[in-house]
């Protein structure tokens, strides 16, 4: 059975419409899902560009009981219960299974309560007491952990799996010994909405479900590989039913095995920083997220850890291993303060000198003030990595670039002496001879929605005539890298022999956190909107078409738009190294 209800939403301000769909599959003997599919959603949690959009994936399953595994996002509300309930009377539905309580997969919920107060909610003890504070009604409730079974009749027993921090300290999966379906929520998802309910087409999905791996369980490799040891003692697995995107089990093996691969090489990382933060405050979550994006990228490990919650023990064994932290305010009163004050003690009795921390506002209007704690973490005489983070008002997307900026600060601050000894490490001779290899001196300059970035770049060369095509090797730890995802669009602005140092100097030099690029410097928009600098000897626009990981470097390859030379008689500048180990 396919169904598919439409719900364009009629625009009357003129905007472009946006669709919200639902599909409902039968995906195993007596088990439908319910896909709710954002078609134009674009951007989820932090700096996910969603070209794609997302999906929002339920599943009812049919034994001689009933049990429905999460729900949708709010925006779906009345879709998603028009849906269900052409499915099944909801006071027939036994169990609610809760993977974790985020709110784009229990943003109903309460709706479903209020259809079935008679209701069973299944979830890890965690997710029983954010729920508390979610819905705010009494419930039945049945806390499952690690192991336990839950048996609906006819074949189908669910046994469950516990994955903390997957991506919330509450996550569990869920195994249905009968039809072989592990539900696993946001781990293996991705964001990407189509017809398709499965991943048949590897190529089509591939980026975005390692874009996705990469912004939200990179940061909990070492979760995700608790997880994944836990998969492997259960019985065959042949669907892995995500509550993001396309189902997995065309290419299941594959893509469980590159989870294991990336997060292999994550947890490799000889550098920990740990992140303590207290999700659904503020905008906690999401800063954290954009910090720990900027940290992965210089290739320093990230524990994230959420203070509603954390054991004493956990917050000690954390700090002790790590070398940077990173807090974020926790709130003053409410249910979870006095579990994050208690955190925040441990963090200070197990702290030393020779760490380095980062703090951010929440900006949950009731954060504990953030200068008396880095008082505190100076006496004791931490580094600084960034200055403190400060949230005013909403956070914009320039408040994001800033947050990933400042983790990439403190990730390049922890790794320097490994990037010195990288700098001594290649025997001379091969040295000298790396470093005959020459290039143009070239800028590169882009500007997504309010953001802006820039970055001076030798390692760029001609790849393709038809269509006209360049690539460019950017350090995964660039600011810029973010702005050079499939699709995205920049300028590359060639430098002129002899009229290059001051355009060289101004781009070379260290910029804070966030700051201005184009401060102080001439320049006028492209067609494409990113800036070309008035300076430049000519520029190229370009728009990113694929990426190929290279160790420390992307190789980005992008097709050429439009360009144009200022001086047709001048010449490129190049730039000549004396050594093949750095730029
Ligand atoms: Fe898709 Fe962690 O929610």
């Amino acid at each position: 059975m396919v169904a598919l209800i439409d719900r364009a939403s009629a625009s009357q301000s003129g905007r472009p419409q946006r669709r919200l769909t639902i599909q409902t599959v039968d995906i195993a003997p007596d088990t439908t899902t319910l896909r709710s599919l954002d078609w134009d959603r674009d951007r989820f949690d932090i700096e996910f560009a969603l070209e794609n959009g997302t999906t929002y994936n339920s599943f009812l399953i049919r034994g001689e009981k009933i049990a429905l595994v999460d729900t949708s996002h709010e925006k779906f509300r009345q879709l998603y219960l028009d849906a269900l309930q052409g499915l099944i009377d909801p006071a027939a539905i036994d169990y609610l299974i809760i993977s974790h309580t985020e709110p784009d997969h229990s943003g109903l919920v309460k709706d479903v309560l209020q259809l079935n107060p008679e209701i069973t909610v299944v979830g890890a003890k965690v997710a029983i007491q954010f729920l508390e504070e979610l819905v705010h009604r009494p419930f039945k409730r049945q806390v499952v952990k690690n192991g336990d079974r839950l048996d609906l009749g006819n074949g189908h027993e669910l046994e469950f799996i516990s994955a903390p921090n997957l991506h919330w300290p509450d996550t569990i999966f869920t195994f249905d010994h009968k039809t072989q379906t592990l539900y696993t929520c946001d781990a293996f998802g991705m964001h990407f909405c189509d017809d398709h309910t499965y991943d048949e087409d590897l190529e089509l999905i591939e980026y975005d479900y390692h874009y996705y791996y990469d912004c939200l369980m990179g940061p909990n490799a070492r979760s995700v590989l608790s997880a994944l040891k836990r998969m492997a003692a259960l019985p065959e697995i042949t669907t892995i039913a995500t509550g993001h995107g396309p189902l997995l089990r065309h290419n299941l093996q594959e893509l469980v095995g590159r989870y294991q691969e990336w997060s292999q090489t994550q947890a490799k990382a000889a550098t920990t920083v740990g992140i303590f933060y207290v999700a659904e405050y503020g905008y906690s979550d999401q800063l954290a997220q954009a910090i720990a994006n900027g940290i992965t990228k210089t290739g320093v490990l990230v524990e994230m850890m959420d203070l509603r919650v954390a054991d004493p023990q956990e917050v000690r064994e954390l700090v002790e291993i790590a070398t940077g932290l990173v807090i974020g305010m926790p709130p003053q009163s409410g249910t979870f303060a006095a579990n994050a004050k208690a955190g925040l003690s441990t963090i200070f009795a197990a702290t030393n000198a020779k760490q380095s921390v980062g703090l951010f506002e929440a900006g949950g209007g009731d954060d504990e003030s953030v200068y008396p704690i880095r008082n505190q973490f100076q006496e004791i005489g931490l580094t600084e990595a960034f200055p403190p983070i400060h949230i005013k008002e909403l956070p914009s997307e320039a408040t994001y670039q800033l947050c990933d900026e400042a983790g990439t600060d403190l990730g390049q601050w922890l790794t320097r002496d490994r990037t010195v000894k990288q700098m001594k490490s290649l025997d001379g001779e091969l040295d000298k001879a790396l470093g005959r290899l020459s290039g143009g001196l070239y800028i590169i300059t882009a500007k997504k929605g309010d953001i802006s970035s820039a970055m001076l770049a030798s390692w760029v060369s001609q790849a393709s005539f038809e269509p006209l095509g360049i690539t460019i090797a950017v350090a995964k730890d660039r600011a810029i890298e973010s702005f050079m995802h499939l699709g995205d669009r920049f300028v590359l602005n060639v430098l002129e022999e002899g009229n290059y140092q001051i355009l060289m100097k101004h781009f070379l030099k260290r910029f804070a956190p966030g700051a201005d690029r184009f401060a102080d410097v001439k320049t006028y928009p492209a067609t494409n909107g990113s800036p070309i600098l008035a300076d430049s000897l000519a520029y190229i626009e370009c728009e990113v078409v694929s990426r190929m990981e290279c160790s420390d470097h992307w190789i980005v390859y992008s097709t050429i738009d439009a360009g144009r030379v200022a001086k047709s008689e001048a010449l490129t500048a190049v730039h000549h190294r004396k050594a093949g180990n750095h730029y």
